[in-house]
């Protein structure tokens, strides 16, 4: 129930809050900082987003699944709050504007708090009581969002007692932790599990994401009232890490009248805007616009703004946003991702280890380049999920065959239908192992003949390559286009070495090494997965040699050896 604000302690809540005021002072470096995505800013709190959705009965497509969570984010404020605000005081504080549903605390640049009210009405609320800060030296933008700061806080912290909030561990392991964290584990199918739940994306982190958004969506409904802010690619797919950007696109497909009929009244609306021919330069133009605002207005800062996207650092969350419009054959690769991700848990295990592993050899890499991208990786793993006998996941194809109506979706002439029923798909009994995946992954890759052959999820089979790119992944729904069509010949080659690398490690090392009483505090030895993510020597090769199965160089020998070794005087 919400409790009635008495007039009093009405106006001492106004001056605890205040819309935040923006800060220019050490952008420089926060822009730094994110530009580095394994920071450890990005690292949130919490439970898994697997197990919430897990808690629900059956499956749930994206679409409800991102409607529920952005209804959630509607109905949230983030506050900017001191790092020694006592959490009872504070939340007995907030409930004075409404029931709280939900709330966490996590520090980025500083300690914030995001709170889920029952309704919105208690947003509304919280506003009333709050009010812009005046302050003599500086101009301020009177800006108002549900980003909010509390100032009074000498009425909500406690001097000199130590603050009970739970904060949830703020980094995601580094990799050190991670193998040493791994080599405790006592199978590789544990080890994979550990991994992926080591990485992926919480709960909490999740509702920020969605949170960011719905306050981005707040400055871009001064110009679209109608618009839409989603997000997608990893923060939605099932394969996000924490620290990975925040992929969102600006949907203005509802109020675009691109399919509108002529109205009764033979009035059309006119945006204060100026037409142009092409549909990329309106997009352009609008981004620009809304990108402009949230340097100006909001609390991010641009990094990049060249067509089609808008690249900012949003300083509270410490997330990299990416922001796009007209976009919506992404959306269609999230959707499907997702599906993938959530007809059999060994795929999301295995595209995140792969991912790890890719990452810890400089596979992939957060700067554009020449680089294999984590999106063409996962297609590589859900194809060689296709590849098994029986297969693990259905071809693309066949989804698009058990579509029903409801799911015809054509986008600029592509063919994006699928199934979104989950209940239609019939998958075959498939009972490998993760361990045995994760060998065969890399067999499969290290000897794929990338020279003639093309990786295609919607027919599940190789397929000839149509031009001499060297490495040909079919875009699933724009299909004259290749998703790793810049990925040069070196990039390749040293992933193949590293496959074949590794399939030989893993083979080497696929059993835990015995221990004794001293268990944690003797050094672990890494053995499994943990192998794989130590530095490689075949990481650096330059030349596009096939190499043979064996061990590919001495100094992985050696290394094998000394693990042995030190193995043996702990037992010892
Ligand atoms: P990370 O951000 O690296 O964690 O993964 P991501 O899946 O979010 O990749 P990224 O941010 O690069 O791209 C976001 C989404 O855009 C992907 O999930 C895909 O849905 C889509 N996407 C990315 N690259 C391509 C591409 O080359 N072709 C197509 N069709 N879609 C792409
Ligand atoms: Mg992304």
């Amino acid at each position: 129930m919400r409790m009635r604000i008495s007039p009093s302690f009405g106006s001492a809540m106004a001056s605890s809050f205040t819309v935040c005021r923006l800060h220019t002072i050490g952008r420089g470096s926060l822009v730094k900082c994110l530009q580095k995505v394994d920071t450890f800013l990005h690292r949130n709190i919490g439970t898994n987003v697997v197990a919430v959705q897990e808690e629900k009965n059956g499956f749930k497509s994206l679409n409800a699944v991102q409607a529920e969570r952005q209804e959630q984010a509607e109905r949230s404020v983030l506050i900017s709050c001191h790092s020694r605000t006592n959490e009872k005081k504070f939340l007995k504080y907030i409930a004075n504007y409404g029931d709280i549903q939900k709330y966490f605390f996590y520090e980025s640049y500083g300690m914030y708090a995001v709170v889920e009210f029952a309704n919105q009405e208690s947003v509304a609320s919280l506003f009333e009581g709050t009010a812009i800060p005046s302050i003599s030296h500086e101009s301020v933008v009177p800006f108002k969002s549900r980003l909010l700061s509390m100032r009074n806080l000498d009425s909500v912290d406690l001097p000199n007692q130590p603050s009970g909030k739970k904060r949830q561990a703020q980094t995601s392991i580094p990799i050190n932790e991670l193998i040493q964290r791994l080599s405790k584990e006592e199978s590789i199918d544990q080890q994979i599990t550990s991994l992926t739940e080591a990485y992926q994306l919480t709960e909490e982190n999740c509702r920020l994401r969605f949170l960011v958004c719905s306050l981005l969506k707040d400055i871009a409904a001064g110009f679209f009232p109608e618009c839409t802010i989603k997000p997608f690619g990893s923060s939605v797919n099932g394969f996000g890490k924490l620290g990975c950007d925040l992929d969102m696109f600006l949907d203005l497909d509802g109020i675009s009248g691109r399919n509108a009929t002529i109205p009764k009244s033979g009035l059309f609306l006119e945006y204060q805007m100026k037409r142009a021919n092409l549909e990329r330069i309106v997009t352009q133009n609008i981004l620009s616009v809304i990108g402009e605002c949230v340097d100006q207005f909001g609390p991010g800062k641009i990094l990049n703004a060249r067509c089609p996207l808008v690249r900012f650092a949003h300083q509270p969350s410490g997330f990299q946003c990416d922001l796009t419009a007209n976009n919506r054959v992404a959306m269609k690769s999230t959707e499907l991702l997702y599906l993938y991700g959530e007809l059999d848990p060994r795929v999301r295990h295995l595209v995140f280890t792969v991912r790890c592993w890719a990452r810890a050899h400089g596979i992939t890499s957060s700067i554009p380049g020449a680089w294999i991208s984590n999106f063409s990786l996962t297609v590589m793993v859900l194809f060689f999920l296709q590849r098994r006998s029986p297969p693990i996941i259905p071809t693309l194809d066949h989804l698009r065959d058990l579509a029903g109506p409801e799911d015809k979706s054509v986008i600029e002439d592509n063919d994006c239908t699928f199934v979104s029923d989950f209940s239609k798909i019939q998958l075959e009994s498939n009972t490998e192992t993760l361990e045995q995946l994760l060998c065969e992954f890399f067999e499969f890759y290290a000897s794929f003949s990338f020279r003639t052959l093309s990786i295609n999820i919607r027919k599940g089979k190789e397929q000839n390559k149509p031009e001499v790119a060297p490495l040909h992944i079919q875009n699933p729904f724009e299909t004259t286009l290749n998703v790793s069509k810049n990925v040069n010949a070196s990039q390749l080659d040293r992933f193949v070495a590293l496959c074949q690398e590794s399939s030989w490690l893993i083979q080497q090392n696929n059993t835990a090494p015995s221990r004794d009483g001293t268990k944690g505090k003797a050094t672990i030895t890494p053995w499994g997965v943990s192998t794989l993510l130590l530095p490689s020597q075949v990481a650096g090769i330059k030349t596009r040699k096939r190499r043979k199965f064996e061990p590919a160089s001495e100094r992985i020998k050696s290394l094998l050896e000394s693990l042995k070794n030190t193995n043996q005087q702990n037992q010892s």
